[in-house]
């Protein structure tokens, strides 16, 4: 979580940090900051709690400078204020840090090292910067040794960007588990945790790997491990359209990314299905993947949702046992394994750090993985065996939609191919090209249907704080995925139930105009389906079914169209994310960025 930004070499330094955080912004907005320096011994601090527009506010037209670094932050240790923002100051004035990530140690390394040094903030990363200046000025130490000296006693997850007022013809960074990459550009450097704070300005990027640090200047960039030892790493050039992740003339980029579900689809399908219409991967990941005797999959959230759907696959179509693990969870406790496990990492941004310490754990014993994310230089894509994008494009909206939707259907065509391999007829004979082009087709006649959902969203989440979504097999895991999109944005309670669940003890919670979402997609479940909803109808309940076509009946709001039943939560889950998206307008909220929350979670 948190944003980072920095930048050497142009005189625009503000304005490349500002938009810089504009696109960080999904990584945590509960307060900002920059500090710009001109290398002529004027110098600017400005950090304010809130979001960004909040920061801009005090910048003021002086505010140039040629080396500058910015910071929007997700709170960990400390509440959002001015005080406990980046960029943090040293208590000699010398040195400017801001900070991703958390030091584990901080309260020991304080008690030891920074008796008598006053502290500004109730944070972990201030003691970063007041351990630099003390090694610095105690030791005589250069501002390297001492940036090395400090790194080398941190536990815990960082990437650090830093200035040295004494001497600003340098930008130092340094990476442990949290990611940093450099974007070299014509005449000036940049630093980020993203590419999209910098593919404005240039698609030459260098990854930097846990443990380096990099001295930057506007026309060099000098990485090193921290025993001083040059590392000579090749640029990579990153292909991103930088218009990707602009809004356009959408209100929301939520809106924006669920219109984008259908392209999705279509995009997986050409790159990943060869002309016969059947999958093409790498020839050793399917031969590998084809002997595993059990599937474990890893995810958090939304991805955990996408897992959920995706284990019928795997076992009917690919005969494999699979599992699906809370990251959270797994990391501490793991259950006992099969003799020839796989593993299938799901995640968005690739860094989750519950699923990042599933993996080094299953790496230290040499096991089989896969990471399935749409940041294909991520860490959890580095570090598996094999990785597979997305190609879901920039997921901006905190909410995750079209990640979601790319993750289902990119399993269903990995387990196919599994299937194929072992000879499986389920999975020769289904015909997921053809399906999915019609999962496709069917998505855009859901998209296409806003003001009928807005209406609904209104009708039944205008005046009620609580909310239930029930299905069965397939439908109860969407009913999962759509209460969370509910909760998240528009702060209404809500709970994803299997819905002969419900009479076991929850249905007591149904009073009268509760609303209740009901998915009725498979026909082996129709019936006992629609009994659970007469049950909640005879409780009070405003109820509203989301039913397949052929299912359908009069009282249904939303008719999704038929597709076979495995695949349906990829159409069902449209008009859930759309009701979630107008509740949340609907109370005048910010849809993409909801309170709490941020996208890319690096922390455990
Ligand atoms: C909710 C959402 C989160 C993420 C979760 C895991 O809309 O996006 O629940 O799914 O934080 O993140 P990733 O997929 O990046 O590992």
């Amino acid at each position: 979580m948190c944003g980072i930004v920095g930048t050497i070499g142009n005189p625009d330094t503000t304005n490349i940090l500002l938009s810089g955080l504009q696109k960080l912004s999904y990584r945590g907005y509960d307060s900002a900051g920059i500090y710009v320096n001109d290398q002529k011994g004027h110098d600017y601090l400005v950090k304010k709690s809130g979001k960004l527009a909040n920061l801009e506010k005090y910048i003021t037209p002086e505010m140039q400078g040629m080396v500058g670094l910015g910071h929007t932050r997700w709170a960990t240790h400390g509440e959002p204020s001015d005080a406990n923002a980046h960029p943090f100051k040293s208590y000699d004035g010398r040195y400017y840090m801001i900070h991703n990530g958390v030091i584990d140690n901080y309260q020991q390394l304080r008690d030891k090292y920074l008796q008598g040094i006053p502290l500004t903030s109730q944070t972990d990363s201030e003691i970063i910067v007041q351990m630099i200046a003390k090694f610095a000025h105690d030791d005589h130490l250069t501002t390297k040794d001492a940036l090395v000296k400090t790194l080398k006693l941190l536990d815990g997850s960082y990437s650090i960007i830093m200035v040295d007022s004494k001497d600003p013809e340098k930008l130092y960074v340094a990476k442990n588990q949290t990611p940093l990459l450099i974007g070299i550009a014509n005449g000036f450097t940049l630093v980020s945790s993203d590419v999209l704070a910098m593919i404005h300005y240039t698609n030459k990027f260098i990854e930097m790997r846990d443990k380096e640090i990099g001295i930057l200047t506007a026309d060099t960039q000098t990485i090193e491990d921290y025993d001083g030892n040059v590392i000579n790493v090749k640029p990579k050039t990153i292909k991103l359209d930088a218009n990707a992740a602009d809004k356009g003339a959408y209100p929301y980029y939520m809106l924006k990314e669920i219109d984008e579900e259908p392209v999705v689809i279509r995009r997986l399908l050409t790159n990943y299905l060869n002309q016969n219409g059947e999958p093409q991967f790498d020839a050793t990941l399917i031969q590998r993947f084809a002997q595993i005797d059990h599937l474990y999959i890893v995810a958090a959230g939304t991805s955990y949702h996408a897992g959920l759907v995706g284990k019928a696959f795997f076992e009917q179509w690919a005969n494999i046992p699979t599992s699906v693990l809370l990251a959270s969870e797994a990391g501490y406790h793991m259950p006992l394994l099969s003799a020839k496990p796989g593993f299938l990492f799901l995640s968005q941004s690739g860094e989750t750090a519950d699923s990042r310490l599933v993996l080094s754990e299953i790496n230290q014993q040499n096991m089989l993985s896969l990471t399935m994310t749409n940041v294909a230089n991520s860490t959890l894509a580095r570090e598996a065996t094999f990785s597979l994008d997305l190609l879901a494009g920039p997921e901006i909206a905190v909410a995750s939609t079209k990640a979601y939707t790319a993750q289902i259907a990119l399993e269903a065509i990995f387990a196919k191919a599994l299937g194929i391999a072992n000879n499986i007829t389920t999975a020769k004979e289904f015909p997921l090209k053809q399906q999915l082009s019609e999962v496709a087709n069917g998505m855009q006649t859901l998209v296409d249907q806003k003001d009928k959902i807005k209406q609904l969203a209104h009708d039944y989440f205008a005046d009620h704080q609580n909310a239930f979504y029930i299905g069965r097999g397939q439908d109860y895991y969407v009913s999962l995925e759509a209460a969370l999109k509910l909760k998240e944005i528009s702060y209404i309670h809500a709970e994803g139930f299997a819905a002969g669940e419900l009479k076991h003890g929850t249905i007591a919670l149904i009073e009268k105009g509760t609303p209740v979402v009901g998915f009725v997609t498979d026909p082996e479940t129709a019936l006992p389906m629609r009994s659970n909803v007469e049950e909640v109808i005879a409780r009070g309940a405003h109820t509203l079914t989301i039913a397949a076509k052929s299912l359908a009946d009069d009282t249904d709001a939303v008719i999704i169209p038929d597709v076979a039943t495995l695949l349906t939560p990829l159409l069902s889950v449209v008009p859930a994310q759309l009701l979630a998206y107008y509740a949340s307008l609907e109370r005048g909220l910010n849809v993409d960025q909801p309170r709490n929350l941020a996208k890319s979670v690096t922390v455990q």
